[in-house]
């Protein structure tokens, strides 16, 4: 069939960014902000008073911009939405036109022409995917729709170049976004969804602790332009150190080695400005690991998540899933993230097992465990990734629901979308 041959169109929405682009691709397109400006209802319905009859919908719905144009001086006097909150759809009106955008001004697709891959996050009610198949079916007409989960998309993300035989969909997900870092383990390509646990520490708060940082000890940087500059600064220079006590002595005693130095422009008055970083750089991600740091009422290192997550799983995945502990997100990019979360997870397991081993008075040998965690090249995206991946098997066409499927049956089709991509 013809359609089956046009790309599928893959769409992440995430609480901060919208990755979006066809199948088959390595990178989505466009990364936007899912952010969506609209005029305040006030200002439209004065502006529809002004124009004439039937076509007053039609225009006012196209009143808006999305992504970075939402933020644009053209937009000044929009308010700005965010449709989607902690991954979760909240507000479906926005979240249509924010669709609407995407399909027709981004991707420029035809709807009617491509089949659809879209992602949710883990505990995804099944209500909120009949509002997506109908917005997608009946607004948009789209020929087939597969509501994928992200945690499962990023450990086919992860596969790389292994062979079929080592490709697993069993494995600890750490996904860590703007907004929120969740601990997924997915055992054949199932979420154990009673065992998912969130961490409340995500790139906005490594941002925010930044910033903080900086505004003690920089006055040159506009206050303004303080969370950007924070923002640029975590993404180009911070990374993830071994031990802070000898990373604070390294500083110290040969500063100039380890400082970098940040070049910004005011915004405003257009001149140059610079900033020293210094701790900065590992006390930022640190928090992953010393929550405490920034927040006082959360005080659980990532690892001691990630282990507790896999202690309550069934025993018979548990060492599955210490043996592929996915990252994936924006917020896991850090330099040497994957080697201290290894290290950190391995110490608490070892730990358990020569107590156990001490209990059982030198009478039993437990064998050990191997602990892994996988760093790749398409972490950042991998959602986006394992989405674009999977949509471009013949398997995808066969697993989504079908607009004739929708007619005949309706929404409470896309309630359940069957796990596919073991067979590649
Ligand atoms: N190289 C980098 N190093 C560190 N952090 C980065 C890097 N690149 C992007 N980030 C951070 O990643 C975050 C965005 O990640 P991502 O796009 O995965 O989030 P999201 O999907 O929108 O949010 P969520 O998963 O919470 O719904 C931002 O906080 C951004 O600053
Ligand atoms: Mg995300």
């Amino acid at each position: 069939m013809a359609l089956g041959r046009l790309p599928a169109c893959v769409i992440d929405n995430g609480t901060g960014y919208t990755k979006l682009g066809y199948a088959a691709n390595s990178e989505p397109q466009f990364i936007i902000p899912s952010a969506i400006a609209v005029k305040d209802k006030g200002a439209s319905s004065h502006s529809s008073a002004l124009r004439s009859g039937s076509t007053v919908g039609k225009i006012d719905d196209l009143d808006f911009f999305i992504g970075d144009e939402a933020f644009a001086p053209t937009a000044a006097n929009y308010s700005v939405k965010y449709p989607i909150r902690h991954g979760i759809v909240e507000d479906w009106d926005l979240m249509e036109r924010f669709w609407e955008q995407c399909i027709f001004k981004y991707l420029r697709a035809e709807p009617e022409d491509h089949y659809f891959l879209l992602t949710e996050p883990p505990l995804n009610t099944p209500e909120n995917r009949e509002f997506t198949a109908e917005i997608m079916f009946e607004s948009f007409n789209v020929p087939g729709l597969y509501i994928a989960v992200q945690a499962v998309l990023a450990l086919a993300a992860s596969w790389g170049g292994r062979a079929a035989d080592q490709r697993s969909l069993t494995g600890m997900v750490v996904d860590s976004g703007d907004g929120v870092t969740h601990c997924i383990p997915v055992a054949e390509g199932y979420v154990i969804g009673s065992c998912i646990k969130h961490i409340p520490i995500a790139g906005r708060d490594i941002t925010y602790f930044i910033q903080s940082l900086l505004r003690d000890r920089e006055p040159t940087i506009p206050a303004e332009q303080s969370y950007e500059v924070a923002k640029a600064i975590k993404e180009k220079y911070s990374y993830v150190c071994p031990d802070i006590l000898k990373e604070f002595t390294r500083y110290d005693t040969d500063g100039s080695k380890w400082m970098k130095t940040y070049e910004g422009i005011n915004n405003i008055t257009k001149k140059p400005f610079v900033v020293d970083v210094g701790y900065e750089r590992f006390l930022g991600p640190e928090i992953f690991f010393h929550p405490e740091f920034a927040n006082a009422d959360y005080t659980t290192p990532i690892s001691e998540v990630v282990d507790d997550v896999i202690q309550q799983c069934p025993i018979d995945v548990r060492r599955g899933l210490y043996e592929n502990i996915v990252l994936s997100g924006g917020s896991t990019m850090f330099k040497d993230f994957s080697r201290r979360m290894q290290r950190d997870v391995k110490k608490l397991v070892d730990y358990r097992l020569s107590a156990s081993e001490a209990i059982a008075g030198g009478n039993l040998k437990p064998k050990p465990i191997d602990v892994q965690v996988i760093s790749h090249k398409m972490q950042r995206y991998a959602v986006w990734f394992g989405g674009s991946m999977l949509a471009s098997t013949a398997e995808f066409y066969q697993v989504a629901h079908s607009k004739a499927e929708y007619m005949e049956r309706g929404p409470s089709i896309c309630r359940h979308n069957p796990v596919f991509g073991q067979m590649m």
